[in-house]
């Protein structure tokens, strides 16, 4: 089954969720300008789902997908946009290039998914970076980028198993944290995929990052011009379990893992 399996489907189904992003997305635009948003720029886009689904909320709604790797870019044409109604997918446009280049028209929302930007391993790369991003946003512009952290992020032991499709047609994810460098602040992540007959893909994906901080990135966008940061951190339920809820928090819980976005203002 490993043989034949498709990395970036299996990836897709167990990494994204493009729907929970955009409701982010919305929120935090609309708390920083009180409406809606009409453009997005998906920098470090790989299968550009997020541009996908974000056409799909409005015939208005413009998206840019940009990604230096071919290889990927054709597995989202083939897969992801040919999904769509020839409408939707003439509102994305997609460019095979460096994320840190300027180009126009500039967006509502530009956003950096799954850590993506940690490949910067140096504060002028991503101060230059951002700059980049600050330049692609409208007057009106946001920045949005999920951030991971936590003490058991360092835990070069940690391998973290979830089931995403049960059966015989089953697989398992693996989030495998291979290396945490304390001196530099380099880490390493592999994914892994298990499938039901026992056979596996092993790295499937690998990541050579720099761990960036919170108060770390917020520095750094302050510094390419931003003119606010916030850190929206997920409601826990009654009974302790995440809501689904997303807002501004700025003393979150100290957890031993955790998600968060944040966003900067233009
Ligand atoms: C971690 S994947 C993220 C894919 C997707 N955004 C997601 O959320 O799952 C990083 C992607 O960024 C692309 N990439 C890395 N550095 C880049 C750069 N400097 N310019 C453009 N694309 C880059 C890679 O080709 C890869 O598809």
């Amino acid at each position: 089954m490993a043989e034949t399996a498709d990395k970036f489907w299996c990836y897709q189904k167990s990494v994204q969720s493009p729907d929970h992003e955009i409701d982010i997305f919305d929120q935090a635009f609309d708390d920083a300008y009180n409406r809606k948003p009409v453009s997005l720029r998906e920098d470090f886009c790989g299968t550009f789902a997020v541009c996908c689904e974000w056409v799909k909320r409005g015939k208005k709604r413009t998206a840019i997908g940009i990604d230096f790797c071919p290889e990927t870019l054709q597995w989202g044409r083939e897969n992801n946009l040919s999904q769509l109604k020839d409408s939707q997918a003439q509102q994305i446009q997609l460019l095979e290039q460096d994320v840190r280049v300027h180009d126009e028209p500039t967006v509502d929302v530009l956003t950096a998914q799954n850590f993506s930007f940690w490949i910067f391993k140096t504060r002028r790369e991503v101060i230059e970076y951002f700059r980049v991003a600050y330049s692609n946003l409208n007057d009106q512009g946001i920045m949005v980028m999920d951030m991971m952290g936590g003490g058991a992020c360092y835990d070069e032991t940690k391998t973290d198993k979830r089931t995403i499709k049960k059966g015989k047609r089953g697989f398992q994810y693996r989030w495998q944290q291979a290396r945490f460098n304390p001196a530099t602040g380099d880490a390493s992540f592999y994914i892994h995929f298990k499938f039901a007959d026992g056979s596996k893909m092993k790295r499937a994906f690998e990541y050579h990052w720099r761990f960036w901080t919170i108060p770390e990135v917020r520095e750094m966008l302050a510094e390419a011009g931003f003119s606010e940061s916030h850190i929206y951190w997920e409601l826990e339920d009654e009974h302790g379990e995440d809501s689904g809820e997303w807002q501004r928090n700025e003393d979150p819980p100290s957890n031993p893992v955790w998600l968060c976005y944040i966003v900067g203002i233009k």
